[in-house]
């Protein structure tokens, strides 16, 4: 099993969801551990019982401190403990920009709404104030604005006629307990699940100009050009005529670039079956450790290739400016 997500929790109170991170971890197979529990509340109860199970703890209390200054200390904490994730459970302060910034697509937080709805405090009696069937909770990526970063997944959770916020409560908590471990593993390995490094592929094939998606032999694959005339620059490669890997096949400009690339990193590049003798490039994209930057770029150059000479002329002027 390849390492494991390092996983610093942030919490402000009984810790509850906190808890069920570091159970859900106890398991050999979870792909996260936990490597730290901090809190701007020394008192937080969540905190002993993250003491009890062995576990690195925290806090520092944020009065007298501007936001920014806080937000500081706890950021050298999290580095200090080698996090690669911040998970937000009842962490009750408002983050600074600059500490959101750093910690951008590694930051997640649960709320106890269906985001959109509900964003900030008294989900629950809102929920059923506005006559609601049901309520729920979401896990979202943190971003400058509260309650508001991309939805990674929520539950539903029925409101029944004799709810008062209290039970409704208790009940969104148990479905939190259950969709937050969950939703972490499932992110923290995503660079391996071959739709996600597919739909990586997809966006930045086809924000190359004049460009289409078509399958090729059942891979996806995107071309250039018009539906007629058009002509492939990239294919994707899932277990590619009986290859294991998962990788992105692109026309170098012959094949001493392709030899040249395969020497320079032969674990990321590889002559693929048949497309390599007209000297096409297989990149390798289930690594865990891919460089998307470097790919569009390949991307870019393989279009160039293939692109009607209207628009690469279009591209040699531009970049002689
Ligand atoms: C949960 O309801 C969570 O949705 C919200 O804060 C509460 C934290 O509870 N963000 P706990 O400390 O995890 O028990």
């Amino acid at each position: 099993m390849a390492e494991k997500a390092k996983i610093a929790v942030l919490i402000s109170g009984r810790g509850s969801n906190m808890a069920a991170l570091v159970y859900a971890a106890k398991s050999s197979d979870c792909p996260y551990e936990i490597v730290l529990v901090a809190s701007n509340d020394p008192d937080a109860p969540g905190l002993s019982l993250a003491q009890a199970e062995g576990l690195t703890t925290f806090a520092h209390p944020h009065k007298g401190l501007s936001r920014e200054a806080h937000d500081a200390i706890m950021h050298d904490a999290l580095v200090q403990s080698g996090a690669d994730y911040v998970v937000l459970a009842g962490y009750m302060r408002i983050l600074s920009d600059g500490f959101v910034r750093k910690w951008a697509d590694h930051m997640l937080n649960i709320h106890p709404s269906l985001l959109p709805k509900y964003k900030g405090l008294d989900t629950y009696q809102r929920a059923i104030d506005a006559g609601d069937r049901v309520a729920g909770c979401s896990v979202h990526l943190v971003t400058a604005e509260l309650d508001d970063g991309p939805v990674l997944a929520q539950t539903e959770v029925a409101i029944l006629p004799d709810d008062d916020a209290d039970r409704l409560a208790s009940r969104i908590l148990i479905a939190e307990h259950q969709l937050y471990p969950a939703t972490l593993a499932k992110y923290v390995t995503r660079e391996a699940d071959p739709d996600w490094i597919l739909a990586q592929v997809r966006k930045r094939a086809l924000a190359l100009e004049e460009t289409h998606e078509r399958p090729s032999f059942g891979a996806p694959g995107w071309r250039v050009g018009s539906d007629t005339t058009g002509k492939y620059f990239a294919y994707f490669a899932q277990s590619h005529h009986g290859e294991a890997s998962i990788a992105l096949l692109v026309k170098t400009t012959g094949l001493d670039e392709q030899a040249a690339l395969i020497d320079a990193d032969p674990d990321l590049y590889y002559a693929p079956k048949f497309y390599g003798k007209s000297g096409w490039i297989a990149i390798r994209l289930d690594r865990g450790d891919t460089d998307w930057e470097h790919i569009a770029e390949h991307l870019y150059r393989s279009w160039c290739q293939v692109a009607p000479k209207r628009l690469s002329k279009m591209l040699e002027i531009a970049d002689q400016f």
